[in-house]
């Protein structure tokens, strides 16, 4: 059994003063939470949140990270920096970096890499577009995104990753995908990794559906059997929407 995982995608919202007052409200109403309660926040807000975040059960998160451990990277942030204060997820590879960022399968790969040699856990984001989507291309690139990203890991590195499979479609639009072609994407994920890593493997790994999810609809999502958890933008910028995606069980 895999243990749910719903994390919040703050994207670039929140000063780090309406962080710590975002987290204040969010604590006691996911205190109860069965599911990994993560909020991953811009890099400027992790200090208020480290504090904020001390003796609850939500966990940090950042939302990139560089694949160099220190240099010349004027603006960068490494991941020995982010785990000094007390980062411990790290989304790599969201669609709004691949496509404003100038980020690839193999910068996504090196950033993988460099976050797992740091002791933090990636969230891994794929997902197509929607002319993708349309022209039949989904699967072979949600096995190509996903197996890219993984080069280089050990199995145990590969069990203990988290992958978001979010259309890119579905992100900021209202648009969800249905439950069942989320499922089916995402069982397409886990066919891949147990393709290259072994079932064992694949029926470890963390697989989140992101893209417009929200009270409404994460009970249909989360009834599905392939999928563990959700990345959720918008809705988690508001504690009393995303306690109740943190709490779809209840
Ligand atoms: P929305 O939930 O706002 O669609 O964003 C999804 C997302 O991009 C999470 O990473």
């Amino acid at each position: 059994m895999r243990t749910p995982i719903i994390a919040g995608n703050w994207k670039m919202n929140k000063t780090p003063a309406e962080a710590k007052a975002l987290v204040e409200e969010l604590k006691p109403l996911v205190k109860d939470a069965s599911a990994t309660v993560v909020v991953c926040v811009p890099a400027i807000d992790i200090p208020a949140v480290a504090e904020a975040v001390k003796g609850s059960n939500i966990k940090l998160g950042a939302e990139n990270v560089h694949f160099k451990e220190s240099g010349a990277y004027t603006g960068e942030i490494s991941a020995a920096m982010l785990k000094e204060c007390g980062v411990e997820y790290v989304i790599i590879g969201h669609s709004e970096r691949r496509t404003y960022f100038g980020e690839t399968d193999e910068t996504v790969n090196l950033r993988v890499k460099a976050a797992v040699a740091a002791g933090l856990t990636p969230i891994i984001c794929v997902g197509e577009h929607k002319e993708e989507r349309e022209a039949g291309y989904t699967d072979a690139l949600v096995t190509y995104q996903t197996l890219i990203a993984l080069t280089g890991l050990t199995d145990g590195e590969v069990a203990s990753a988290v992958i978001a499979y979010e259309p890119v479609w579905a992100i900021g639009t209202g648009l969800t995908a249905t439950d069942e072609q989320a499922n089916e994407t995402i069982g397409v994920i886990r066919k891949a990794i147990a393709g290259k890593y072994g079932c064992e493997v694949a029926e470890k790994v963390r697989i989140q559906y992101g893209g417009s999810m929200n009270p409404k609809n994460v009970k249909g999502l989360m009834a599905q059997k392939e999928i563990d958890g959700g990345l959720i933008g918008g809705a988690s910028l508001k504690a009393p929407d995303f306690s109740l995606v943190v709490n779809f069980d209840k």
